[in-house]
């Protein structure tokens, strides 16, 4: 594999390419194509079994006429995601809007089964807080909080890179929430800036479970973003929760440099890079940081941290984090370093990007033939 393609430093990255880059797509390859073994379409997915023992419905169903729809927020790949109203209490929620015919021909109904699934299981103050989903006959409705300072991929975007203590201030309340989801038996599966956003006062809150899944052992699904993705999962290798480990130490670098640091314009060289697995740290980095980081971002999983004895807890106290107090953060009792501007109180959108409206919106229809309704059954 050819070396060309790893970067090597800030003088090597096409910074302009890479801040100008737009949101990254996620890469949702079919899902169980990489399974080794098939299974049974409805158990394909064996893990899955110990969520939906839970309980995971929502009592008291929403529906579209509760809610006024305001603004878009997010393009996503399979819908919108919409400023909403609630006609009733006049709050302000997110609705996250997927096209069934869509996920059905990119064959994600399992992941989107799971998504509703794994956002209902999560109660955390860094995780979005989903109240309710719905479907109608062409569309699938998910409704959750207003987040209103907008993703931390446009501040990162907006400062170029940030001071130390500020990204280690961002990686503790992100932690929390992989630690979390990972006591739950939960994988995230697409840690990245753009799925990170700040809530008014400047907490993160992660949102975007598409690809969140229970997982005990191992799973095999190529997905993710390529930027973000660990070289087992881009091998196809069987892999387990520290690809999320992976994608932090990729995420704290991109926060200190203002690069990732396997970027190419093509996903394809981008894997060859990861595969690679050469990286060369810019001299600023501190000598603590760039320990964490080359203990996270590592390819062999006998050695990276978070997969080890210790398990997340080796990540908790390594010495980067150790002026951090952890219960002080989980109760959001530590100061943010950075308040969104949000002037015009609760509903107020400048902290997104504006996206061309939809003037012809397939919503609410109904008494129309729906081949995919039952797909959806918890919807
Ligand atoms: N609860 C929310 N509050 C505010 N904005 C949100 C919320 N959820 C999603 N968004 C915005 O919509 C974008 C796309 O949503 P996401 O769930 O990440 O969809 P996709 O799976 O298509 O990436 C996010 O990056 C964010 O900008
Ligand atoms: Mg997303």
């Amino acid at each position: 594999m050819s070396k060309d393609y790893s970067v090597k430093s800030l003088e090597d990255v096409d910074l302009d390419a890479m801040i100008e880059r737009q949101h990254q797509q996620q890469i949702v390859a079919d899902e169980g194509e990489t399974q080794p073994q098939q299974q049974p379409s409805n158990s394909s997915d064996k893990n899955a079994q110990g969520a939906a023992a839970r309980d995971t419905t929502t009592k008291g169903k929403y529906s579209l006429n509760d809610f006024q729809i305001l603004r878009t927020l997010g393009t996503g790949s399979f819908g919108r995601v919409h400023l909403a109203r609630s006609v009733h209490n006049g709050r302000f929620y997110a609705m996250k809007t997927l096209k069934k015919e869509r996920v059905v021909n990119m064959k994600q109904v399992e992941h989107t089964n799971d998504e509703r699934r794994m956002l209902k299981l999560a109660h955390h103050p860094f995780i979005i807080r989903m109240w309710g989903t719905f479907q109608d006959c062409h569309n699938l409705f998910m409704i959750m909080d207003y987040i209103e300072g907008g993703e931390l991929f446009s501040l990162l975007r907006k400062s170029q890179r940030f001071p130390t203590p500020v990204v280690k201030f961002y990686a503790a309340e992100v932690f929390l929430a992989i630690e979390y989801l990972h006591q739950l038996d939960i994988i995230y599966r697409d840690l990245k800036p753009e799925n990170i956003l700040l809530d008014k006062n400047g907490h993160i809150k992660l949102t975007d479970f598409g690809f969140a899944k229970e997982v005990t052992d191992v799973t095999y699904t190529l997905c993710g973003t390529p930027d973000y993705i660990a070289p087992e999962v881009v091998a196809t290798k069987p892999y387990n929760k520290s690809v999320d480990w992976w994608s932090f130490g990729i995420l704290i670098f991109e926060m200190l440099t203002g690069y990732t640091p396997f970027y190419d314009p093509t996903p394809m060289k981008t894997y060859e890079n990861i595969l690679n697995g050469t990286i060369t740290y810019p001299d600023y980095l501190p000598p603590d940081i760039l320990d964490l980081l080359q203990k996270l971002i590592v390819k062999d999983l006998t050695q990276r941290l978070g997969n080890l004895q210790g398990g997340s807890n080796d990540v908790k106290n390594h010495p980067w984090f150790k002026e951090v107090i952890w219960e002080r953060l989980l109760s959001k009792d530590i100061e943010t370093p950075y308040e969104p501007p949000i002037t015009s109180g609760v509903g107020d959108t400048s902290q997104f990007d504006r996206y061309p409206e939809d003037k012809d919106l397939d919503y609410g229809i109904s008494g129309v033939p729906d081949p995919y309704g039952q797909l959806f059954g918890d919807f």
